[in-house]
């Protein structure tokens, strides 16, 4: 003991008198490290992918651990889910093709933007803003409702005047269950193994055990303010109706405020983050299998567009994206695989055209203006057999992006054209496109597509068919964050909340237990905080009543949930 003190004396002295000739011997770590860099694969540069790697550069240099960072991403680009696309292929003029928005609460891309140096703007930004009311809510025979601010509900007397306290309610209903959520993102809850355990110790299993509707019922919100406004809502975001996306991924939908994009596409957030964790990211590159070898490392295999595969060694692997679509084989085999989840299917039809959004399709005076945002609801009494159902609008939203310059044929003058979005669960057919925009209707065949529609009324259009989100049924238990020893997944988190900020989240969480687990390597160990919601069944044993098979709404086939919840 005496000789430590005198030491650390020693050491205090000599730091003193060193500091003023030897800042940078300062900056050294001072405990011993291993030289030899952790090796750490991360596959899938979306959200998830990215911050793990920002988080696990960040952790590691500031404790002077070494570590190399490889990312593998088949698509040719970073990003994921979010990714832009050009209109008219000019990239002065980026929309984006999947994830558009996020907002204030979300600090984890909120952070990053700003330490990265992004610029962030208002999601809205560049509606033309020519019609009184920027969104509309139809339900495919009226609109039930319109609002003349997209992303601000609140403090509007027409909101109490027809839906009286709903709104209110709805209001606390998601402070609080935000305030419960981000308890995720400090201790003692981060970082968390298992995020049902997290889940629950959040108190968070109430909301995503029970429907949207039984969910804002069980908390007193009016069912017309639920069915008009929080399911067009839950339709945009998630392609849902109430009756099947769960309680807490509906109450997220209406936390809308400072909603925000980042100029230029979101991906940037993505890019930029990868960049600042210095890693090697190999587009164009598929992994298609991991093998865990005896010695706890891991071989995984890739292959570079279709050419051979080529093999690396790696210390630690991280899924970063859904494990179903990856098509990555690991052995030997998990002894748990994750569920299998069924995911929405969504087309994005993105367009140009000089036409607007025509108010005769829906119903409105020919000289009125239809919203620039169009949500959609169910009826009232409209009772579908399948919960999924898009019902009589036949889409979910359509929205004005922006406007665009087009140049005209002949001359160099230009001509100003409108940026729409549609989200749907087929494919529109041109006749529909033709209706929205007013053309003519004996104009097109009846099996055309958009882009047979001539190029006078669709100047541009760009068309995908995502799998954007699971579909949220109710559930009470959420895939944990190591698959097998060294295998780690960041994907379970989408059948909680489905977002790029929990994507960010779970590679924050991922990078943070993974760099524990190596301190407690190199360290004594101080009982870190991975041992917290340790893999255990009997944390799962919810009363059981509650619980039995229930039939997939989209496939009507029984999907093998042990936990799921009917109502
Ligand atoms: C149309 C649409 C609208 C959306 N709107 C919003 C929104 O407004 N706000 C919001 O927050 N979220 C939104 N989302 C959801 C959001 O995009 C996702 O939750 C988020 O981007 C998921 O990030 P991720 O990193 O987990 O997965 P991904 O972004 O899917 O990233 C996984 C990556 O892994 C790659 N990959 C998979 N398998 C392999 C393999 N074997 N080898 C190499 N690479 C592989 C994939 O190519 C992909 O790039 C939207 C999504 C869509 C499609
Ligand atoms: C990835 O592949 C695409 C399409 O094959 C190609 O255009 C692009 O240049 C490739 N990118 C890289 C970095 O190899
Ligand atoms: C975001 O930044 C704020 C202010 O710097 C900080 O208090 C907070 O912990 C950060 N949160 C995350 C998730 O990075
Ligand atoms: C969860 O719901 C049950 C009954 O539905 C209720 O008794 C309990 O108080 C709720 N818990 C929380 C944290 O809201
Ligand atoms: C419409 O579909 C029929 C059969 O499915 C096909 O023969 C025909 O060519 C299609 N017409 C157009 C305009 O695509
Ligand atoms: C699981 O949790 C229960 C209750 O918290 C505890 O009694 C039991 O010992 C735990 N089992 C394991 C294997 O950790």
């Amino acid at each position: 003991m005496a000789s430590r003190h005198i030491s650390l004396f020693l050491y205090f002295v000599l730091t003193i008198l060193l500091s003023f000739g030897n800042a940078a011997e300062q900056q050294q770590p001072l405990q011993a490290v291993d030289a030899t860099p952790k090796k750490v694969a991360i596959i899938g540069a979306g959200a998830g992918g990215s911050f793990t790697a920002y988080q696990l550069r960040k952790l590691a240099d500031e404790a002077g651990i070494p570590v190399k960072i490889t990312v593998y991403e088949r698509e040719s680009y970073v990003g994921g889910r979010s990714t832009t696309v050009n209109v008219f292929g000019d990239p002065a003029y980026p929309i984006e093709l999947g994830a558009s928005i996020f907002v204030q609460v979300n600090y984890n891309l909120v952070n990053a933007s700003r330490d990265l140096g992004l610029t962030v703007r208002s999601a809205d930004y560049a509606r033309p803003q020519e019609a009184d009311e920027s969104i509309g809510i139809w339900d495919g025979s009226q609109f039930v409702f319109s609002l003349k601010n997209t992303y601000k509900w609140w403090n509007l007397g027409r909101l109490f005047w027809r839906y009286g306290l709903a709104p209110l309610r709805t209001q606390n209903l998601v402070k609080k269950i935000v305030g419960q959520f981000l308890r995720l993102y400090e201790e003692p809850l981060f970082p968390f193994n298992s995020l049902s355990g997290a889940a629950i110790a959040a108190e968070l299993l109430n909301a995503t055990a029970s429907s949207g509707a039984a969910f804002l019922h069980a908390n007193d919100v009016g069912s017309l303010f639920a069915r008009e406004i929080i399911q067009a809502s839950t339709r945009v975001n998630y392609g849902q109706n109430l009756q099947l996306i769960h309680g807490l991924e509906s109450v997220v939908c209406m936390a809308t405020d400072g909603a925000v994009s980042i100029e230029g596409g979101n991906w940037r957030i993505f890019d930029a983050a990868l960049s600042a964790s210095h890693a090697h990211v190999n587009v164009n590159t598929t992994v298609t299998g991991i093998i865990r070898n005896s010695d706890g490392t891991m071989q995984v295999s890739s292959k570079l567009n279709a050419a051979s595969t080529s093999e690396k060694t790696f210390d630690e692997v991280v899924v970063a994206g859904p494990l179903q679509y990856s098509g990555i084989s690991i052995s030997p085999s998990l002894d748990h695989t994750p569920d299998e989840i069924p995911y929405v299917n969504l087309h994005v039809t993105l367009f140009s055209s000089p036409h607007r959004i025509a108010p005769q399709y829906f119903g409105l005076d020919l000289n009125a203006r239809a919203p620039e945002t169009i949500l959609t609801t169910l009826p009232e009494d409209f009772n579908p057999e399948n919960k999924a159902d898009v019902g009589p609008s036949g889409f979910w939203s359509i929205s004005t992006l922006r406007t665009v310059d087009h140049p005209t044929v002949n001359s160099e003058e230009t001509e100003q054209h409108y940026v729409y979005k549609i989200f749907s669960p087929e494919r529109p057919t041109a006749e529909f496109i033709a209706g929205i925009l007013g053309l003519e209707k004996d104009y097109v065949s009846s099996n055309a597509t958009i882009g047979d529609l001539s190029k006078n009324d669709v100047s541009w259009c760009h068309e995908k068919l995502w799998n954007p989100y699971p579909v949220l049924y109710p559930r009470v238990t959420f895939e944990d964050t190591l698959l097998a020893p060294g295998v780690w997944y960041t994907g379970g988190i989408e059948s909680f909340i489905s977002t790029m900020e929990t994507s960010a989240l779970m590679g924050r969480n991922v990078a943070t237990l993974m760099f524990q687990s190596w301190q407690k390597d190199v360290r004594v160990n101080d009982g870190a905080a991975t041992e917290k919601f340790p893999k255990n069944e009997s944390l799962y044993q919810l009363p059981h009543h509650l619980f039995r098979d229930i039939f997939d709404p989209v496939n009507t086939r029984p999907i093998p949930y042990k936990c799921m919840l009917t109502h």
